[in-house]
């Protein structure tokens, strides 16, 4: 093999195994053929070296021995607060140097050399920086376009709502007007496989993060930038405001929560709310009651590749924040107790359980009855216990449990199982995450109904007073990539629900789709009772990592269901009748404003923003099986149509 040749493969294994850890988390197949991992292994590995320069040989690299002698001690998944290595790798290589230059490991860094310090960025992205320059920042604004001023943002979308819908005195955009969207303009960003920060629009101004770390504010009108401000890693959850204090929130991927100031893009405050190693933000956080409820999710499944790591200690958790400072008010674990020893593998490792219970989605918060609910993922390790696949009831000002409900019990799961090693747990369990909002949503007679989604790919309605199951419906096939992952809609009474079920985690065969199906599936809330299904076409025509499905979280205004699809195309659906009314093919080469020729690729994680007549989407999504793609885009109605 030659030297390039191995470079590649290490890193296409590194990769891969960062890959099984979010597919566990949302996704995930122990069943997958081989052939599709290889298939993966290859294309991240393309993209990988295409987005920073030309690819370097870690096992021979000098950066290896000098991030063994100086930075594997910490980072090497034992010690509280020190990111694995594996979320390091992940990083923008800038953002690496800037750490060590004059970001927080300066003092660990501080006897490097310059070139050191390059070589251990190089080593841990396995790109060569020798031509490395960084991204031109985007258009600057100018004169009028600097302005913060017209509607203020709304609280929709995850802005701290309860549903996903958007009314029309906040969308300024009507059914009619619907099939006359046009592109506006589009933003390509720089250094970027993926795109999936949901964006917040107010003040004439679009607020949005991205994969390295940089949140911009953009003017709606034009595209320039009114300012940057980059967080040290990728933001992936969405940007929420408070129109009020004109401050932005959102977390990173490192587990930090931030406080912007929305007009100038001053850092507030940074709170890391979790010490674990794997730790990370996924779901946008959620204002309400005067607390920022922040998700704590984690890859430590990952870790478990290794036989000899002791799985696992994260546990799931719910932070609440004061929005002020960024103290840490309560935070909640999923899993109470931490962690103890539970027996040991057949090679001896000792496993540590009960563990996992990530929380993936935005918290819901509930004014009326001062409460917050979240979803949770699988138990990473034996024993599974009853805080996996539940929906857990929070008191908002105490963080104390008021109720919970499990739809899956014995679900314990980690990537040992993929890898069919010592570590997977006895339970070999499903994976069946609940990783979507829970939804506050009115039916009849002035009662409220909380509706939930699960990856199995059935939807239920609770009882939002004690949590029991008054319906339930499957829609879907379900499975580690299936059913329900990022987000719900509702209009009044109706619930918009999509389904992800990519083809390759099912057998055809018994897959039938008059009965669920891939695509968006409206119900009754009150009864679950089915009202129309869409079963989304394929027209992916044997396209790689091209999938039917709907992995993103849907937004409504009125009349109309927006979802992004896993094959790139952005549809309109018609509320009433389930029929596609407008289509948007994202995979297409779009003109940016910078000149630069984008596409976008799989749509996932959040959805379309929707304000002043504008609709702000993201797409791409390169990882995890599914197309690549960096870009925004920005629709409005065309008057002259
Ligand atoms: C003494 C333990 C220790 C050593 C040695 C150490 N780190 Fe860290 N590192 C940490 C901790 C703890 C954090 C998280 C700090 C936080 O988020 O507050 C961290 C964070 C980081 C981050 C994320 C930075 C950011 O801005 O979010 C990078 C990158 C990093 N370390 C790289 C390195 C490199 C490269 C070396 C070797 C030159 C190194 N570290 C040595 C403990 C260590």
């Amino acid at each position: 093999m030659t030297g390039e040749n191995r470079a590649l493969r290490t890193r296409s294994l590194s990769i891969l195994i960062g890959l099984s850890a979010l597919l566990a988390a949302c996704g995930g197949d122990q069943t997958d053929p081989p052939s599709h991992l290889e298939e993966t292994r290859v294309k991240s590995t393309d993209e990988f070296v295409s987005r920073a320069g030309n690819a370097i040989d870690p096992a021979t690299h000098p950066g290896n021995a000098l991030f063994a002698e100086n930075c594997a001690a910490c980072h090497n998944g034992r010690v509280p607060k020190a990111p694995a290595t594996v979320w390091l790798e992940m990083m923008a290589p800038d953002a690496i140097l800037a750490s060590m230059n004059d970001g927080i490991m300066s003092a660990q860094s501080a006897h490097l050399q310059p070139s050191e310090r390059m070589q251990i960025a190089e080593y841990l992205t396995r790109t060569s920086l020798e031509d490395y320059k960084p991204p031109a920042p985007p258009q600057q604004c100018a004169g009028d376009a600097m302005q913060f001023e017209g509607a203020a943002p709304a609280k929709v979308g995850w802005g701290h709502d309860t549903t996903r819908f958007i009314p029309e005195t906040v969308s300024g955009l009507s059914k009619e007007q619907v099939a006359n969207l046009k592109l506006k303009w589009a933003f390509a960003f720089p250094s970027a496989v993926r795109a999936r920060s949901q964006p917040a629009i107010g003040w004439n101004t679009i607020f949005v993060g991205s994969q390295d770390g940089t949140v911009y504010a953009f003017d709606l009108e034009t595209g320039c930038a009114k300012w940057t401000y980059r967080a040290s890693a990728e933001v992936r959850t969405g940007i929420i405001v408070d129109a009020e204090e004109k401050r932005l929130y959102f977390g990173d991927f490192l587990g930090r929560a931030y406080a912007l100031d929305a007009i100038n893009g001053r850092e507030l405050w940074r709170t890391k709310v979790d010490d674990h190693p794997n730790a990370t933000i996924t779901g946008t956080p959620t204002l309400g009651g005067g607390r920022l409820y922040v998700p704590i999710s984690s890859l430590e499944v990952t870790s478990a590749a290794d036989p000899t790591y002791a799985c696992c200690t994260f546990r799931g958790a719910v932070a609440a924040l004061n929005p002020e400072t960024g103290a840490i008010e309560w935070k909640t674990h999923t899993i109470p107790e931490p962690p103890t020893k539970f027996g040991e593998t057949s090679v001896g490792t000792a496993i540590l359980g009960p563990s996992g219970a990530p929380v993936w989605s935005a918290p819901t918060y509930d004014a009326k009855r001062n409460r917050v609910y979240v979803g949770s993922g699988e138990n990473y390790s034996s024993p599974a216990d009853e805080n996996s696949d539940a929906v857990f009831a929070l008191d908002a000002a105490t963080g104390v449990k008021v109720w919970q409900t499990q739809f899956t019990v014995g679900d314990a799961w980690n990537v040992g199982c993929m890898m069919g090693n010592e570590n997977c747990p006895e339970e070999n369990g499903p994976d069946l995450d609940l990783s979507a909002a829970p939804l506050i949503v009115p039916v009849a007679d002035n009662r409220e109904m909380l509706v939930i989604g699960q990856k199995s790919g059935v939807a239920y309605g609770l009882n939002i007073d004690n949590g029991d199951i008054v319906w339930e419906r499957r829609l879907g096939h379900g499975g580690t990539q299936g059913g329900v992952h990022f987000g719900m809609t509702t209009i009044g009474d109706k619930v918009f629900v999509p389904i992800v079920d990519m083809q390759n985690t099912y057998d055809a065969r018994v897959y039938d789709t008059s009965q669920y199906g891939a695509g968006i599936h409206a119900v009754s809330a009150s009864t679950g009772d089915i009202l129309w299904r869409h079963i989304a076409d394929n027209v992916c025509d044997g396209r790689q990592f091209c999938d039917p499905g709907v992995s993103a979280a849907a937004t409504s205004i009125p009349g109309v269901v927006f979802a992004g699809h896993l094959d790139g195309r952005f549809r309109a659906y018609d509320a009433e009748t389930g029929d596609a009314i407008w289509t948007f093919d994202t995979t297409q080469q779009i003109e940016t404003v910078s000149g630069e020729i984008a596409s976008g690729g799989s749509m996932s994680g959040p959805g379309a923003a929707i304000a002043d007549g504008h609709v702000v989407i993201n797409s791409g999504y390169g990882l995890y099986y599914h197309m690549p793609g960096n870009v925004l885009l920005v629709f409005a109605v065309d008057e002259r149509a």
